[in-house]
């Protein structure tokens, strides 16, 4: 059985260090696991004087979080929380009212950043938000990837065979996770 993962790259930059760690990861995963970006960048800001009238992007966005098996964030952590762009599109998945788009949606939380910490306060902000808009989380294995130049070589793949190594558990772990939820929570319920 494949599992369509949606995923949301919690960074606009061009360069963006968690991209190149979300790339790199797709080709660690089990290959039950398809990946699609659901991208973010053309919302606007979120109030909910959008809610009479939803916009299209809106809408879309929405949609393709709801025909996910599974959301995956690959993000940054910016002053110790998530990135605005990333907290403005959770806004508009939760939204209208009583239409919040992760409701019994999986998901899981990674991401890297120079510092030594890789994003550990920021994953926590992100996992209380996700707590909160009913999301099942995968618990463990949690994921602080700190980035070090060469660690993502040229051709995109974790160049660390013990970085590789724990990466490669995270997705199998995530793909296991994706199918015991199932089991309880079976899609389109
Ligand atoms: C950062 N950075 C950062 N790093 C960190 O470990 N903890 C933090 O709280 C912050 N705060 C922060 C705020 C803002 C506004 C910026 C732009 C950056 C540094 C950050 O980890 C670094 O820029 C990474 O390259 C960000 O990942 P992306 O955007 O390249 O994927």
């Amino acid at each position: 059985k494949t599992y369509n993962v949606g995923y949301l790259i919690g960074s606009l930059a061009r360069e963006s260090i968690n991209r190149k760690l979300a790339n790199a990861l797709f080709k660690l995963a089990p290959e039950q696991l398809k990946f699609k970006e659901i991208p973010f960048a053309d919302l606007p800001l979120y109030s909910y004087d959008y809610d009479a009238d939803f916009p299209q992007v809106g809408r879309d966005f929405k949609q393709a979080i709801e025909a996910s098996d599974a959301i995956l964030i690959v993000t940054p952590e910016y002053n110790r929380s998530i990135p605005g762009a990333l907290k403005n599109a959770l806004d508009w998945a939760s939204r209208p009212w009583g239409k919040n788009s992760f409701a019994h949606i999986p998901s899981g939380v990674i991401g890297t950043s120079p510092g030594a910490i890789g994003t550990a306060v920021g994953q926590q902000h992100l996992r209380s938000i996700l707590g909160f808009l009913n999301s099942p989380q995968m618990n463990s294995p949690e994921a602080y990837i700190q980035f070090k130049d060469g660690m993502i070589n040229d051709a995109g793949e974790i160049a660390d065979a013990g970085t590789a190594k724990f990466l490669t558990g995270y997705m199998k772990e995530f793909h296991e996770f994706i199918a015991r939820v199932q089991t309880v929570l079976p899609r389109g319920a």
